[in-house]
């Protein structure tokens, strides 16, 4: 079948791997079912798998994609729950330690078909396209869980959101609009801010800058570049929610005194239950929000979308259809 996939891992240059072509279809386990795919999304996750973060050597070639929506086997719209947990798993499947995201263990969603354990699938509500129910599993899940599960908000609190453009931020401002919180956003450039502004925030500000006042809460993806912005943004109390490390993993000088004085709360996030996924479809069936698409390219163009990721001037989502 035609797919996408990294055929090696290179850390300084994650696109040398990159292969669009042939791969054989995977065989369906008792309990797991095919989904015929008709749109997948990208996110930087398939940019870190091509550098061999969560990617190990032994498990290429692999087929890339953590997202999808498509038909299932009996020709019903579906879109795909990427987290793949312990069947036996009980409650929250995030906390699995032994759970993966689609393309990490199995193989991915860049391709005619993929194949997941049955309750990975959801059913689409008729009132989402497949390319917009694409762009959800992973950016669109993960904001979701950030808002509303771990970062403590209230309806009427000030969210601050690192970053404009990526498929995270621009879910974060249309999400924590919806959610009735007052959004605040960075942007390294104006003119993204600028969009960010057309989708719903309430004020944007250079990446860095001082704000007028502090926050609730902060949502950051980008790591590194924005930790110590993150925290001298936070009100007493107030909490930082960490899902990505665009910009580095490392914290050279981490002030501790400000993190116990002011009680600030860190907190980790990562994807999203099932339950979760079905709250998040419900809210866009009924408050008519949909994804911001940067891109939209067949899927044999898919090394486009990588390179457009990767020189990082994107507007919401890049999408791939069959
Ligand atoms: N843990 C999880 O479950 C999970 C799930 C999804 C994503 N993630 C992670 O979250 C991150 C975001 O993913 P994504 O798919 O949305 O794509 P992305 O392309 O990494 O998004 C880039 C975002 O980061 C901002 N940014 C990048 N470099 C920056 C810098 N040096 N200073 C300030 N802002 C910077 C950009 O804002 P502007 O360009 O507007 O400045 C943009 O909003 C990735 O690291 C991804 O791996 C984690």
């Amino acid at each position: 079948m035609f797919a996408v996939y990294a055929e090696h891992v290179d850390q300084h240059d994650p696109l040398a791997g990159l292969r669009v072509g042939e791969r054989p279809a995977a065989e369906a386990p008792a309990g797991w079912t095919r989904v015929w795919v008709q749109a997948a999304s990208l996110n930087h996750h398939d940019i870190w798998s091509l550098r061999g973060a969560g990617l190990p050597a032994q498990r290429l070639p692999m087929i890339l994609g953590c997202d999808a929506a498509g038909v299932d086997e009996d020709g019903e719209p579906v879109v795909v729950h990427a987290v793949i947990a312990d069947p036996d798993t009980v409650g929250d499947e995030t906390f699995d330690p032994k759970r993966t995201l689609l393309s990490e263990l199995h193989p991915g969603t860049f391709a005619d078909e993929v194949v997941v354990p049955r309750r990975n699938v959801l059913r689409r509500p008729a009132s989402l396209s497949a390319v917009d129910a694409a762009c959800l599993p992973t950016s669109w899940l993960t904001a979701y869980r950030m808002l509303f599960t771990r970062s403590g908000l209230r309806s009427g609190d000030t969210v601050l959101v690192q970053g404009a453009g990526g498929g995270v931020a621009t879910a974060l401002i249309s999400l924590a609009r919806a959610g009735g919180f007052r959004v605040w956003v960075t942007s390294r450039d104006e003119q993204r801010g600028q969009r960010a502004l057309e989708l719903g925030a309430h004020e944007v500000f250079a990446s860095g800058a001082r704000l007028p006042r502090r926050v609730d809460a902060v949502m950051d993806t980008v790591g590194q570049a924005t930790w110590e912005h993150s925290i001298r943004a936070l009100r007493p109390g107030g909490t930082l929610v960490t899902t990505g490390v665009t910009s580095g993993a490392k914290l050279p000088d981490v002030d501790l005194n400000r993190i116990f004085l002011l009680q600030l709360r860190i907190v980790g996030s990562t994807m999203g239950t099932r339950a979760e996924f079905g709250a998040l479809l419900d809210l866009l069936d009924t408050t008519g929000v949909r994804p911001v698409i940067d891109t939209t390219l067949p899927m044999d163009q898919a090394a486009t979308g990588f390179r457009r990721m990767l020189d990082g001037q994107i507007f919401g989502k890049i999408v791939f259809t069959l």
